[in-house]
């Protein structure tokens, strides 16, 4: 017997496949039943005691913690819906492994953007805004003084739909006379979110830092992939690489300046400062396939450790503690 034997939680994932399997592996495990649940098919019922809240397979009742594995696009009701069900768990007291508000901070790259430089987090100078004439204006601004900029989608993933504009350094001094113009903002739902480019030379690569509870545990490079996008979604190669204080560090503050649990951070070296990398982005509900062929770690055997004995832990401690007494303890008059 282990203290988690008997409980059930819910995997929410649209897609099952070989990161459910790992985890279904590591909850097992541990004692643990772990059901794979599409978040579409949750329902809020006010109708269903006593929680008003319907989980596939749990019946009335709810499971003892959520994992976050995917959820599905749609339309922006759909997509609320499916959020509300994570916070409506967390209201019920479920912990929920990443909190929903956790995860809408990071799918949204301008929140991401903002947080990080609230909390004093490395990152390359960010702009996001509706109009297109403020994006030109970055962007004229930004080739003016011989720079490029990255527009990205606001929810984007995998690397898809990034563009890079602006003049290249060869062409810096005609750069305003040279510019990629700004593509329309229809493909990018009217929102511009632009980002400085940070140019990594030939031999271009990023880093992702996986963080657990508040420790990064395993790092890898990307190398290659398509041009200057070195996701693991557009080929580029892993490598292990070494968890040095300022990766470990700025990876660990990220996730700390987004509330999250756990985290996928990417990051790239600053040309002008060797011992400062920089976060271009942070992933909340993070896949970990390239990750894993690279780390001897199991890192769905780590998250779900972290899940049960940290977070699900605290929540149980925190409910069977004694209620703080109102106004000095005094109960009579
Ligand atoms: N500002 C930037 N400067 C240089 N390369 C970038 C920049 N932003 C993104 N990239 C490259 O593109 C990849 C994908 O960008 P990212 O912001 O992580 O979006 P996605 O959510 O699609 O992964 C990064 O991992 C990096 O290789
Ligand atoms: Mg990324």
């Amino acid at each position: 017997m282990t203290p988690s034997d008997g409980l059930r939680v819910a995997i929410m994932t649209d897609e099952t496949g070989w990161h459910t399997a790992r985890l279904k592996r590591a909850f097992r495990a541990r004692g643990v039943e772990a059901r794979c649940v599409d978040l579409a098919d949750c329902r809020i019922d006010t109708t269903w005691a006593p929680y008003g809240l319907a989980l596939p397979g749990f019946g009335h009742a709810l499971p003892d913690a959520v994992f976050v594995r995917g959820i599905a696009g749609g339309t922006f009701e759909q997509v609320t819906l499916r959020l509300g069900i994570l916070h409506a768990l967390r209201e019920c007291g479920v912990p929920v492994y990443n909190d929903a508000r956790a995860i809408e901070r990071s799918v949204d790259k301008s929140m991401t953007s903002f947080l990080l430089n609230r909390y004093g987090v490395p990152t390359p100078p960010t702009w996001a805004g509706e109009s297109t004439a403020y994006a030109q204006r970055v962007l004229m601004r930004e080739a003016a003084l011989g720079r490029q900029v990255v527009l990205k989608p606001l929810f984007g993933s995998q690397g898809k739909g990034l563009r890079r504009l602006g003049a290249s350094a060869r062409t810096a001094a005609s750069a305003t006379s040279m510019l990629k113009p700004l593509p329309s903002l229809r493909t990018y739902q009217h929102v511009a979110y632009l980002q400085r480019y940070v140019d990594g030379g030939r031999r271009g690569f990023d880093w992702r830092v996986l963080v657990v509870g508040g420790r990064a545990v395993a790092a890898m490079r990307r190398v290659g992939g398509k041009g200057w996008i070195h996701n693991f979604a557009q080929g580029a190669a892993c490598e292990p690489a070494a968890l040095d204080d300022t990766l470990a560090d700025s990876a660990v503050r990220a996730t700390e300046a987004l509330g999250l649990d756990y985290a996928g951070v990417d990051l790239i070296p600053d040309p002008d400062d060797a011992a400062r990398p920089l976060v271009l982005e942070v992933n909340g509900v993070a896949a970990w396939r390239g990750l894993q062929s690279v780390t001897s770690l199991d890192i769905a055997d780590a998250l779900v450790a972290d899940l049960l004995d940290r977070k699900l832990a605290a929540s149980r401690a925190a409910s069977i503690a004694p209620a703080p007494l109102v106004g000095g303890g005094h109960a009579g008059g």
